[in-house]
């Protein structure tokens, strides 16, 4: 069983740092693959569908998106889960969507949140690789949401009061 960790909570300092790249001489680290395995594992403990670093006190570019029914979000699209380091929006579409958000870091609130519909995002799996992919709907909305952590950002932060 992979460790899991303390979940970082609103209001603590960490949720608001600009988090650090990731370095070329950490890909293949031994402390890379072992803060994604413990990522992760923190993450489905939680039934979260999406985690970022800063939310286990590590700010480092570094997230996780997970799409998939569960407790949370029963509507949710299956996908497999896809890590992301240094992951830079590259293109976002115009049109918007308005969507219910929830985080690890906020377990007492959830809101309605515009996302843009459709992002191209480009960033490096853990072999140290380039990939572009382009996203839509959910997912495109849980990269939104985890890259913001890596901003110091919070959903509570973009919530859309007329809504
Ligand atoms: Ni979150």
């Amino acid at each position: 069983m992979t460790n899991t960790a303390a979940v970082a909570q609103r209001g603590e300092a960490i949720l608001s740092l600009i988090a650090a790249e990731i370095q070329s001489f950490e890909i293949g680290s031994t402390w890379l693959n072992a803060l994604s395995e413990t990522l992760n594992a923190t993450m489905l403990e939680r039934n979260g569908v999406g985690i970022a670093a800063p939310q286990i006190y590590i700010s480092k570019r570094m997230i996780i998106v997970a799409s998939r029914p569960n407790l949370r979000y029963p509507d949710a699209p299956d996908m497999q889960p896809i890590v992301m380091l240094n992951p830079v929006i590259t293109q976002r579409s115009n049109e918007m969507t308005l969507g219910e958000e929830g985080c690890l870091s906020v377990p007492d609130e959830r809101g309605q949140v515009a996302r843009a519909q459709q992002i191209t995002v480009q960033y490096l799996n853990l072999k140290g690789e380039t990939i572009v992919t382009t996203l839509a709907g959910f997912p495109a909305r849980i990269v939104q949401h985890e890259i913001d952590h890596l901003d110091g950002i919070l959903f509570t932060e973009r919530l859309n009061r007329q809504a």
